[in-house]
């Protein structure tokens, strides 16, 4: 069964699967959002059918929740919960310094709002999403649909005192219209190619007028579990600087493999 999922998704799934380790009985949850997220809603499914772990969930966009509901785990609203135990969630590229580039997706609000609303977020991810400096991936800066051009041009201006490599910014579309959030916003994806310094990137834009929110995730992440086809995992906690190598047996993994739901 293994065999018809390509090395990468095998990668996210070992990850996934790790992740889910950091859970424990009584938790309050955020559940990421993407393909790698997704596989981790599944795994932590399956500790709820198989040990009867008991967690209660917040999901950090509609997708994610459907999942979790379609699965049997349990989502509630972040207002009815407040605060959480732990947050896991995938990630466009992380640094050395564990800061990352999140919103490919195109959730970077409420997963932003939910990381934060947590003691500790784990993020998980394949190996590739590992970069020296941030900025390959086109950095998501969620804006409002009002005057949404005009916040483009001040955004394409700001750049211009920052260190950025490149400047072009780009409107996400779906079918030829910009994309809506789940907060019925936009996504303008800025290719910067390479950020000198995004702690000040990521403040900067936040003060322009119409941004709501940018997907650079600073001094928010604490541990990264990193994800490699042949089930290798690597966990690297920011904070005590420990790193830990085990492995995810992918072949006892193919009753999780059997009901992909995407
Ligand atoms: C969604 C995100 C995702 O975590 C990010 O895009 C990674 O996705 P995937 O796990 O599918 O590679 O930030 O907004």
């Amino acid at each position: 069964m293994t065999a018809e999922l390509s090395p990468i998704d095998k990668a996210k799934y070992a990850a996934a699967r790790r992740s889910v380790d950091f859970v424990e009985n009584g938790m309050k949850l955020g559940l990421g959002t993407g393909s790698t997220a997704a596989w981790m809603v599944r795994c932590l499914a399956e500790r709820i059918r198989n040990d009867g772990l008991k967690v209660t969930t917040v999901a950090t966009s509609k997708r994610t929740a459907d999942l979790a509901r379609d699965l049997g785990v349990p989502v509630m609203a972040l207002d009815d919960v407040r605060w959480l135990d732990l947050t896991i969630d995938g990630t466009d590229e992380f640094d050395p310094n564990l800061n990352l580039i999140k919103g490919g997706g195109a959730a970077l609000l409420q997963e932003k709002i939910v990381a934060t609303a947590s003691d500790r977020m784990v993020v998980i991810a394949d190996a590739a999403k590992e970069v020296a400096q941030l900025g390959a991936f086109p950095l998501p800066v969620e804006v409002i649909p009002f005057g949404w051009q005009t916040t483009k041009a001040l955004i394409e201006e700001t750049l211009f005192s920052l260190d950025v490599l490149n400047r072009e910014v780009k409107v996400r579309l779906n079918r030829g219209k910009p994309l809506k959030t789940d907060g019925g916003n936009y996504i303008l994806d800025l290719h910067l190619k390479r950020i000198g310094n995004p702690r000040q990137l990521a403040l900067v834009l936040n003060q322009i007028p119409g941004v709501v929110e940018n997907g650079l995730f600073i001094d928010i992440c604490d541990i990264v579990v990193i994800g490699n086809g042949d089930g290798r995992v690597t966990v690297r906690d920011i904070n005590s600087g420990r790193v830990e190598d085990t492995t995810v047996d992918l072949a006892q993994s193919a009753n999780i493999f059997a009901d992909l739901g995407e």
